[in-house]
């Protein structure tokens, strides 16, 4: 089918990619003119394991646009896949997708065109969508039939690839019948899972058929928020039983693997620590409160779980208050910017909030990461001289380290001949992926969260 993606981010790119890869012919398309140059150049401008790889093996029927005119006239489907970031009172900000609507209304020119919600958007918007591109026709003086549907994405950055190729579920939604015959159409190769799998990112052995979610507008909107407002959840509430178990004594992961042994419960996103960040949970989860406060509704397990998950971050600071008893003038090395491991993405890290806790403290900080640092350097300039070109020099004379993304590299570390270099042995594993006794016996005063 002819496919157009609208917005080539974590998620645009990575739909374009595979859906070329299953033998669709894609024409992605991105305001930013340098992204696009960098694609057609054949580098992708974020970090992805085997994003470029299965990039390589669709290249042929692969197209990289910053034109409308070019990507949407022949395509039978259109997905937008525009960022939708919070706006303070919490609604998510809708001008990317408003702008990306109304330039494609202008272009359509098939038949009929399916025009899809990839990105994170209100309950409602499906039908926003639709009156926006009623309205540019309008003004074009053009009537091409169109419907809008919802297919709500579920990838994880770090591991997007075989999210998308091998996913739990497919969620579609629209009110027209016809919309969702093409979507289904779209997606047999992954539903029946009838494609040659790369060798780089290889089908799990008894993976077969992957079950499609048919259903209308409001409720394929719906499904999005409210997974993402579980998963937080789940965190958040293994976080608040980590606090109650520091307080009587007893062992966290203990409890977590306790409880999810129980197949109702499952023991996934159930790790305590520092908590969510990234680009979805904080501002899914505010998205949601803020509609059903629309709706005179309040979403009281939503917003505790919120609470509870900042909360973790100014107890990274209590934690070390704790050791240091005075933390000013100390110099303190943040291992890990990104949010988590196997992304650059620094959306909502943690570890920024910490960083900038720290400094308002007046800590000296040092900090590394493995992969995000060029992206620090450009999205947060004025902490770019914090950084440190290797974890063992951001820990050398420090007089604490917070852990704070379980990148594999950080266990992997000399932990023995770190503590020899470092001011004061206090360690604070706020991911929980450092073996307690030899980091013991290496010398440091390990700590943890909450
Ligand atoms: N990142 C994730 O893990 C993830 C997972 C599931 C859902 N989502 C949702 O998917 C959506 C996109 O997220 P992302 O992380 O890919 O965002 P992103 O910021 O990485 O990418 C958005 C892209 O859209 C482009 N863009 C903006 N306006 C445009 C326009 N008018 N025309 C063409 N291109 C335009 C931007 O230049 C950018 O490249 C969001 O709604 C997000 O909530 C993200």
């Amino acid at each position: 089918m002819k496919v157009a993606v609208i917005g080539t981010g974590y998620v645009g790119l990575t739909t374009g990619v595979c859906l070329a890869f299953v033998g669709h012919d894609v024409h992605c398309l991105d305001v930013d003119e340098r992204k696009v140059e960098a694609l057609r150049a054949g580098q992708i401008p974020i970090f992805e394991p085997n994003l470029l790889e299965l990039m390589q093996e669709g290249l042929d029927r692969l197209h990289f646009t910053s034109k409308y005119e070019e990507a949407i006239p022949d395509s039978e489907i259109v997905f937008i896949a525009v960022g939708t970031p919070s706006l303070p009172d919490g609604q998510p900000d809708l001008k990317y997708l408003r702008s990306a609507s109304e330039s494609l209304g202008n272009h359509l020119s098939s038949p009929f065109t399916v025009v899809v919600n990839k990105s994170t958007v209100p309950i409602g918007s499906g039908n926003w969508v639709g009156a926006l591109i009623r309205e540019s026709q309008k003004v074009a003086g053009k009537n091409a039939p169109f419907a809008v549907a919802s297919n709500p994405e579920f990838l994880r950055e770090g591991s997007a690839i075989a999210d998308s190729l091998y996913p739990d579920r497919i969620v579609i939604g629209a009110d027209s019948g016809r919309a969702l015959e093409l979507l289904y159409t779209l997606y047999r190769p992954v539903i029946d899972q009838n494609f040659a799998a790369p060798a780089f990112c290889p089908r799990q052995e008894g993976f077969g058929a992957v079950a499609l979610v048919s259903t209308d507008l409001a409720s394929a909107e719906l499904i999005k928020y409210a997974a993402n407002a579980f998963l937080a959840t789940k965190i958040s509430f293994i976080n608040e039983i980590g606090l109650l178990a520091g307080k009587v004594g007893a062992d966290i992961q203990h409890v977590a693997r306790g409880i999810g042994l129980d197949s109702r419960i499952g023991n996934r996103f159930l790790h305590a620590g520092l908590g969510w960040g990234g680009s979805c949970f904080a501002k899914d989860t505010a998205a949601l409160s803020a509609t059903a406060k629309e709706y005179g509704l309040g979403m009281g397990i939503v917003e505790a779980a919120r609470h509870v998950n900042f909360s973790m971050r100014e107890r990274v600071i209590d934690k070390l208050l704790e050791s240091l008893k005075i933390i000013k003038g100390r110099n303190i090395a943040v291992l890990g910017l990104a949010f988590k491991p196997n992304t650059d993405d620094l959306r909502d890290a943690p570890a920024i909030d910490i960083i900038r806790r720290l400094r308002d403290r007046g800590v000296i900080v040092t900090a590394h990461d493995p992969i995000a640092m060029d992206r620090f350097r450009v999205e947060h300039p004025d902490l770019a001289g914090i950084l440190s070109s290797t974890a063992e020099e951001a820990v050398a004379d420090s007089d604490a380290v917070v852990l704070a993304t379980e990148w594999s590299e950080y266990r992997e570390l000399d932990w023995a001949a770190l503590a020899n270099t470092a001011r004061q042995k206090n360690l604070l594993d706020a991911r929980w992926i450092l073996d307690s006794e030899s980091m013991k016996k290496a010398g440091w005063n390990l700590m943890r969260i909450p």
